[in-house]
């Protein structure tokens, strides 16, 4: 177990290049052994094809001599035994040795049982491959019959040294080894060279990782391959870059709710002192500050309403949980909620079907959609309290919807003021205001549009702006799902 934590802590580098290594010289051993396994056979098939040759015109040539077993037999095989540089052994029909023309008189006599004798005696020429005890020497041993009879009256055997052989086998593994060893040692260069290349990336995405879990957001990678590391190292670009935008935007609005919830703060701390410094004993002067304190405080308590939200509306986590709501009810709840304000501001505020193509109303039926109530009634109230702010006496704000194929349509227009070209992409982000000042005046927490948008994202759902300066603006909400119609 311990060698393999071992194992797990080594470096890609070295496992890349170590596995490289084993490969290579386990092929490479594996070529050389057969190689060296092949030129071994091929050369000894040789040896005992001319030995058994050689023997076999010894046994043909001097057939004579040999059955005649005197003093030239010895000579003839001394002279032949010269000539083809090995050592002649002549045998009877007994196996026992009659000449040998090393001529060592402890082998006459003998008798040799080696299988290569037998089979020579039984009439078959055969070789085989010994090693000497005495040196470790490799010896073919190849013996052929004498004459046409079976059993042979008489064999020749010839003793011939391999050692020429297995110099030069030695010779060529010598040679195969330096070239593997070079190959190998070059293999393992280019292993850990390609290793290096592969993990280097791997290595700058590491840094870049660890850099940014301490919090530097700004961190991104070279790319420069089109590979799955690039393709990693892209992704992880795109990742950072977003988490960049989120941070910057978190910060934004952390400095931004700050300075809105200190106009107001300061406001009742200016309206506190003035009360506790002045010498002012009029009641009236008191119920007309601490008037001014409530109003302040109200301004508090929806910013810190609208915030909180917001924030619920931005946590994925939140749960947001949809039903089919008929949609008139919920219509006719929105404005009588907005009747008041509008009303006050002497503005006709009209909610009703889309007029379709030739004057028929799009939505004939009563519908009901899928959506949360409280978000819905949300979003309407956010767009028509905009609408009649930024509308003047006499203006119209109308709330149309209809059905186009799976989506429910609502358009929330007004004839106020509209919003300049440059500012409608800014519209939805947080505490944005065209009018900065005035806009905080009249009560607004510039949170408005941006819960609304939250909400609509909620559904799945888009909202869009239109907008002319002087002419009025358009709000065009689009969310998706099937209608069910409850009547016909
Ligand atoms: N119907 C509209 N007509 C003109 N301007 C609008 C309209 N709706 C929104 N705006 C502009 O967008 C800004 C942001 O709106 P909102 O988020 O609701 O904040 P608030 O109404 O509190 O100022 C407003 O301050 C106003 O300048
Ligand atoms: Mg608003």
């Amino acid at each position: 177990m311990k060698w393999f934590h071992f194992k797990i802590r080594l470096g890609i580098r070295p496992k890349l290049a170590g596995t490289y290594l084993l490969i290579i010289v386990g092929v490479l051993l594996g070529i050389n052994w057969l190689v060296l396994g092949a030129l071994e056979a091929d050369y000894l098939r040789d040896r005992e094809v001319k030995s058994l040759t050689n023997a076999n015109i010894i046994a043909l040539a001097g057939q004579d001599v040999i059955l005649r077993q005197d003093r030239n037999t010895y000579y003839f095989a001394r002279n032949y035994g010269e000539q083809v540089r090995s050592r002649v052994i002549i045998l009877d029909g007994s196996g026992k040795v009659t000449v040998d023309s090393f001529g060592e008189s402890w082998l006459e006599g003998q008798s040799l049982s080696h299988a290569e004798v037998v089979s020579a005696l039984a009439g078959t020429g055969r070789a085989g491959v010994y090693t000497l005890q005495s040196s470790g020497e490799k010896v073919l041993y190849a013996a052929v019959p004498v004459g046409d009879q079976k059993p042979a009256s008489g064999a020749v055997m010839l003793v011939t040294g391999l050692s020429d052989v297995y110099i030069a086998l030695g010779e060529i593994r010598r040679l195969m080894m330096l070239v593997s060893t070079g190959g190998g040692l070059i293999a393992v260069a280019v292993g850990l060279f390609l290793a290096a290349r592969f993990t280097r990336p791997i290595q700058n995405l590491t840094g870049a990782v660890q850099a940014m879990a301490q919090g530097q957001l700004g961190q991104r990678v070279k790319i420069d391959s089109s590979d799955e590391l690039g393709r990693l190292a892209e992704s992880f670009n795109e990742m950072a870059g977003k988490l960049e935008k989120e941070d910057r935007i978190r910060r934004q609005f952390l400095t931004d709710s700050s300075h809105e919830l200190k106009t107001p703060l300061s406001s009742i701390k200016v309206l506190a002192q003035s009360l506790l410094d002045g010498k002012e004993q009029d009641i009236e002067v008191y119920r007309d500050f601490l008037q001014d304190v409530n109003t302040e405080a109200d301004r508090m308590s929806r910013l810190v309403n609208d915030m909180f939200q917001l924030a619920k509306l931005e946590d994925a986590e939140y749960p947001v949980q949809f039903s089919a709501q008929e949609l008139e009810p919920v219509l006719d709840h929105v404005q009588g909620l907005l009747r008041g304000q509008a009303d006050l501001k002497g503005i006709i505020m009209e909610i009703r079907p889309a007029q379709g193509a030739g004057g028929r109303t799009a939505v004939a039926d009563v519908i009901s959609w899928p959506l949360n109530r409280d978000l819905f009634t949300r979003v309407l109230i956010n767009l028509l309290d905009n609408a009649l702010r930024y509308t003047s006496t006499g203006g119209k704000v109308l709330v149309s919807y209809q059905v186009e194929r799976d989506e429910l349509v609502l358009r929330v227009s007004d004839t106020g003021r509209g919003i300049p070209q440059e500012y409608l992409p800014h519209i939805f982000e947080r505490f944005f205001r065209v009018d900065q000042a005035r806009a905080r005046e009249t009560g607004g927490t510039g949170l408005g549009l941006a819960i609304a948008r939250q909400a609509v994202l909620r559904h799945g759902g888009t909202i869009t702006v239109d907008s002319r300066q002087g002419v009025g603006t358009t709000f065009e909400l689009r969310f998706p799902g099937t209608p069910v119609r409850v009547h016909s």
